[in-house]
């Protein structure tokens, strides 16, 4: 009998469809004899779907599961490692299905155990680095080893949209210094927009073959003969990231002058509180809170805003955050969805701020356009394969 995967989802918090946890299953009662090696298993729900697999297919011999334990929203505590195996091991436990899994730290991964397994299968639902699991793993794969990868999409999810295209991070006009740090993420797009380019080399490169597409998982096969995944094709994916951060500029420089529209506006606000910066804010709900992302700002003497980084609704008291005065900016039919806030510092003598309704008013339908044009821009992306 089939597992009950929307149990496994519900219990282990799992992040990816039934369709694809039931996909995996069936992939995985099929593989020969060795050993799964699964990256970014999060709380477990995939981990279990493999090891409830094992307990059907005894060719299975060993469950390898690798996750960095922090710095991610998809598990339990942000930055406790040790919390993170412990939930993981009790999601495993409540299943029964714990007894073939190893779990590994990544960056301290057991490489010897690893190297000594025939691989008859990898599972990747991590970061998009998959240039980094590639040279890791491909060579270690048994011909015609599966591969699952999730997350395989030519779009730009809702974090990139909101935040590595858009912040404003510094008093700079050029998109590339404005981007600052978001360049040096691993994935400069986003994981889904980079799995997919990384996978279309691979398949290009005749490294993998595709056996069937789920929900937003795809299944490979690794092409026999093998090939020999080789240090220019680590170069080579590099490069693709490489890629990844000239489109990450462009689109912030379009987002940019986009955005720019808003300047005459928060000009004359500027002018008439004599304050010397205001950043523009978009609200998005999360965590039942709001949370505001910079999209806009100006500064002293026509130059740009600095950095404020993201804030949640609940820690702004009152009217203020640290020293800055917020203005929240709802409208009726956006007052549980989205809405703006102003960030207001440098006020002379720290007088309230305030600012007109019909002011307020036509600053809204101002964001609202750029908001607008800017989820058009999105849209209208094409996001070649590099
Ligand atoms: C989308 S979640 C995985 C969801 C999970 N597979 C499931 O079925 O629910 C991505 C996971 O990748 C992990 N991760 C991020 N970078 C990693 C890395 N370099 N190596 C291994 N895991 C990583 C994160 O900590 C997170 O737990």
């Amino acid at each position: 009998m089939e597992p009950d995967f929307k149990k496994i989802i519900r219990e282990a918090k799992g992040l990816m469809s039934e369709e694809d946890y039931r996909e995996l299953y069936h992939e995985a009662i099929k593989i020969g004899k060795g050993t799964i090696v699964e990256i970014g298993p999060a709380r477990g729900a995939g981990t279990i779907v493999l090891g409830l697999a094992a307990r059907q297919n005894s060719d299975i011999e060993h469950i390898i599961t690798i996750d960095s334990f922090q710095n991610s929203r998809s598990i339990k505590s942000f930055d406790n490692i040790e919390e993170n195996i412990e939930d993981l091991r009790n999601n495993l436990a409540a299943f029964d299905c714990g007894e073939k899994v190893t779990i590994m730290v990544a960056g301290h991964e057991d490489w010897e155990l690893i190297r000594e397994c025939p691989i008859t299968m990898l599972v990747i639902d991590a970061d998009g680095a998959l240039d980094r699991d590639f040279s890791n793993y491909y060579n270690l794969l048994t011909p015609g080893a599966r591969v699952f990868v999730d997350d395989c999409e030519a779009k730009l999810n809702s974090h990139v949209r909101l935040y590595y295209t858009r912040e404003r991070t510094g008093y700079t006009d050029n998109p590339e210094e404005d981007a600052g740090g978001y360049l040096e993420k691993i994935s400069p797009l986003g994981k889904e927009c980079m799995t997919r380019c990384f996978i279309d080399y691979l398949i290009r490169e005749g490294f993998l073959e595709v056996l069937s597409k789920g929900h937003k998982a795809i299944t490979f096969k690794k092409s026999e003969p093998s090939l020999l995944f080789s240090e220019t094709n680590l170069t080579e994916m590099q490069q693709i990231r490489e890629r990844m951060k000239e489109e990450l500029i462009a689109i912030r420089s379009k987002t940019m002058r986009i955005a720019g529209r808003l300047r005459p506006q928060l000009q004359e606000i500027q002018e008439k509180t004599g304050c010397e910066e205001i950043l523009v804010m978009k609200g998005v709900p999360m965590d039942r809170d709001i949370r505001y992302y910079p999209i806009y700002g100006i500064g002293k003497d026509g130059k740009r805003a600095s950095d404020i980084g993201r804030i949640y609704e609940k820690d702004i008291h009152k009217s203020g955050y640290g020293d800055k005065q917020v203005l929240l900016l709802k409208t009726r039919r956006l007052l549980k969805k989205d809405k703006y806030a102003l960030v207001i510092s440098g006020l002379p003598d720290q007088k309230p701020f305030c600012i007109p309704l019909k002011r307020k008013r036509s600053l809204v339908s101002a964001l609202d356009a750029v908001e607008t044009e800017t989820q058009q821009l999105f849209k209208s992306l094409e996001l070649s394969s590099l």
